[in-house]
């Protein structure tokens, strides 16, 4: 046994040599970066064939963030090859991330094959630091595929947020920051994602308090058997009102997405 696993572990250093003698000599990075977009290309052909309606999905609702300027602005941190191009809405002004220099001709390919899209600008950058887009100057940031690998996400994290514009939602049924404050309000958010809680209770509420009430007109009705009457009816009102609520949720979120083509909220 100790032998095979020798045999083994000398067999991986072998193959490993070749990649641990370019990485000394600097050579393995830049193999990778030049190599890895042409990987990247292929990879994302059939990426998109298989993601493409959870991609039509995720971006289906970016419009919804246009600012002032009547066009969507979208920095894409980690652009690699353009393979999210397709799924941006028209008109949509579209600036570049990435820290290999090498997806650069890639990129351009892809804008030739999605005129719908402005593409503006390619910066050479990591999203830790990409101080050439402006503060506020993005409506949207896209990132897919990147965050496992980058050496600091919190700080990625940070320039997305210091480059997107401040916006202030308002629209019925998004979150607001403002909105969240107070408990009364979260109260609220949370009854209109969730409505059939709220009525349940209030329906359980309510079929207690009518028992209650008419508990002294039960004429000849034994009280035990009243209340679990009662008892039954509160808690039908509560199962029926968790049932509806768990097909509700079912709908919005995996039938109505997929057959209507509706974002989920
Ligand atoms: C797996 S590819 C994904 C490309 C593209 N987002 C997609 O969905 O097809 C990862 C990309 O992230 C880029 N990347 C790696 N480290 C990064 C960093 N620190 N900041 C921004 N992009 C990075 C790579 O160069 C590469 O283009």
């Amino acid at each position: 046994m100790a032998l095979t696993i020798f045999i083994l572990q000398l067999a991986v250093y072998i193959l490993a040599f070749p990649i641990y003698l370019l990485n000394f000599l600097g050579l393995w990075n830049r193999i990778c970066k030049i190599w890895f977009p042409r990987f990247l290309e292929r990879f994302t052909v059939t990426y998109n064939e298989q993601m493409a309606s959870k991609k039509r999905e995720l971006f289906s609702n970016l419009q919804e963030f246009v600012g002032s300027s009547g066009k969507l602005s979208l920095v894409e941190v980690g652009c690699g090859t353009g393979a999210n191009f397709k799924y941006y809405p028209p008109g949509c002004r579209v600036t570049c991330i990435d820290p290999n220099p090498n997806f650069e001709k890639f990129l351009i390919k892809s804008v030739a094959e999605n005129r719908h899209v402005q593409f503006e600008r390619f910066v050479v950058a990591a999203g830790e630091n990409m101080h050439q887009v402006a503060d506020g100057s993005a409506d949207a940031v896209v990132c897919t595929l990147v965050l496992c690998s980058v050496e600091n996400q919190e700080q990625i994290l940070q320039e997305v947020r210091r480059v997107l514009r401040p916006r202030k939602m308002s629209s019925d049924n998004q979150w607001s920051a403002d909105e969240d404050k107070g408990q009364l309000s979260r109260l609220i958010r949370k009854s209109r994602d969730s409505p059939f809680v709220p009525i349940g209770i209030a329906g359980f509420m309510t079929v207690v308090s009518y028992g209650l009430y008419k508990l002294k007109y039960r004429r000849d009705q034994k009280m035990s058997i009243y209340l679990i009457h009662m008892r039954v009816a509160a808690q039908g009102f509560v199962v029926g009102a968790v049932t509806l609520g768990v097909l509700y949720s079912m709908y919005k979120d995996y039938i109505r997405p997929r057959f209507f083509n509706v974002s989920k909220k």
